[in-house]
């Protein structure tokens, strides 16, 4: 008898969980090692066209108190009610795979150490960086590295929208409408623009590299509304191109420094040549030197990709506990306040303004250039009032 599957949610990720595992069944099973099968597809709406129509439940409940039901894939989005229902699975010793970001970053400690009570595993390889395998290489591959940083692209929808203002001159909002046809973006953009989703991930990953849970309201977090097409132009004629960067360092002290915010991106940086949907992480260890990951991160496919790999390993390790747990807190006092934070800094000024010494950029739109020095965020805010500056981006070393 075929061991039973659950598919929380039928949005962009659910439906391409359905979609690629009917597709790679035979594979799938074989790399499993046993015959599977989704039983019950959990959504709201209704699908009456949908070929696995009868798959379909209005009802939780029907997944959980199902005991052929052994793994559940989430892909609801969102922290209620998908915690109550991944909580509920995993008391059972259901184990559960998840794309979902917010939920992780929010409660992933009460949900790996759920799981390890009951004898399960909780995954969620689908919520950082899509396609990309990053959390079972940081989590087993590197685990004999003491990292001391990851940086990288960790949204696709603002890397699909800052490539498409480069290269094809398209207008913000029409590069967003088009990632959000292509199910990149998040149900509200706002979170993929004001750069929420990307920190979400920077957190888990903080969280895994560094053992204690990092909450989302402790990252200093920046987007890209309020950059402008020319700083974007003058950046690359400077040698630059602009990327939203998520990053996370230990620092001497013993803090850890967590950050996401657009960075100008030297060109000569293999980072700055990760276009349109791809994302890209570099991890920094004493064993690996470095080593970067590359991949699309979001679409339909690539996500599930991740979730379904999750969901084979859960199968292949049936009542045993795999998956990693790290502290809870009472607090992120280990967390570095943005002041610590130094670097070069992109300015552009006035085209009347006197005080620009070093090399530079002057278009209609004002005068570009890089600060020679590297400056903390105070420096560069006393920088930004003195020289009346209209755009300032860190810069990345
Ligand atoms: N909205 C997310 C992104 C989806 O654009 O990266 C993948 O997590």
């Amino acid at each position: 008898m075929s061991v039973k599957l659950a598919v929380l949610g039928h949005g962009v990720v659910g439906s391409g969980v359905v979609e690629l595992f009917y597709k790679n069944k035979a594979k799938i099973e074989k790399r499993a090692g046993k015959e599977l099968d989704i039983k019950y597809i959990l959504d709201l709406r209704d699908f009456p066209d949908s070929p696995y129509k009868d798959k379909f439940t209005k009802d939780f409940n029907d997944i959980l108190n199902d005991d052929e039901v052994v793994s559940v894939a989430e892909c609801m989005g969102g922290i209620e009610p998908a915690f109550t229902f991944v909580k509920s699975c995993l008391e059972k010793g259901k184990s559960v795979s998840t794309s979902n970001k917010e939920l992780v970053a929010a409660k992933g400690d009460i949900l790996l150490r759920t799981a390890k009570e009951n004898n399960c595993n909780f995954f969620f390889e689908a919520s950082v960086g899509g396609a990309i395998p990053i959390i079972r290489p940081l989590h087993k591959c590197l685990a004999a590295n003491d990292i001391d940083k990851v940086m990288g692209i960790l949204n696709g929808t603002t890397n699909f929208i800052l490539t498409k203002m480069k290269d094809d001159n398209m207008n913000f909002e029409d590069a967003l409408k088009l990632a959000q046809e292509l199910g990149y973006a998040e149900k509200d953009p706002t979170a993929d623009v004001e750069g929420h989703d990307a920190c979400r991930k920077i957190c888990i990953i903080s969280s895994l590299v560094f053992g204690k849970h990092v909450y989302p309201k402790s990252v200093y977090t920046k987007g890209i509304s309020d950059l402008k097409l020319c700083d974007i132009e003058s950046a690359e004629i400077l040698g630059y191109s602009v990327k939203v960067i998520a990053s996370v360092r230990k620092l001497e002290n013993g803090k850890i420094l967590p950050a996401v915010m657009p960075m100008l991106v030297p060109l000569e940086n293999i980072i700055s040549g990760v276009d349109d949907v791809f994302n890209a992480v570099m991890v920094y260890g004493d064993g690996i030197d470095k080593a970067m990951f590359y991949g699309r991160g979001a679409g339909k496919l690539p996500t599930a990709s991740a979730v379904l790999g999750d969901v084979i390993n859960t199968v292949q390790h049936d009542n045993t506990v795999v998956s990693q747990t790290w502290e809870s807190v009472e607090n992120n006092d280990f967390v570095a306040p943005i002041e610590e934070f130094k670097s070069k800094w992109y300015f552009r000024v006035p085209l009347d303004c006197k005080k620009v010494k070093t090399e530079s950029y002057t278009s209609d739109d004002g005068i570009s250039f890089i600060t020679p020095k590297e400056l903390t965020f105070a420096e560069a805010a006393e920088k930004i009032g003195e020289l009346n500056a209209l755009a300032y981006i860190p810069v990345l070393d």
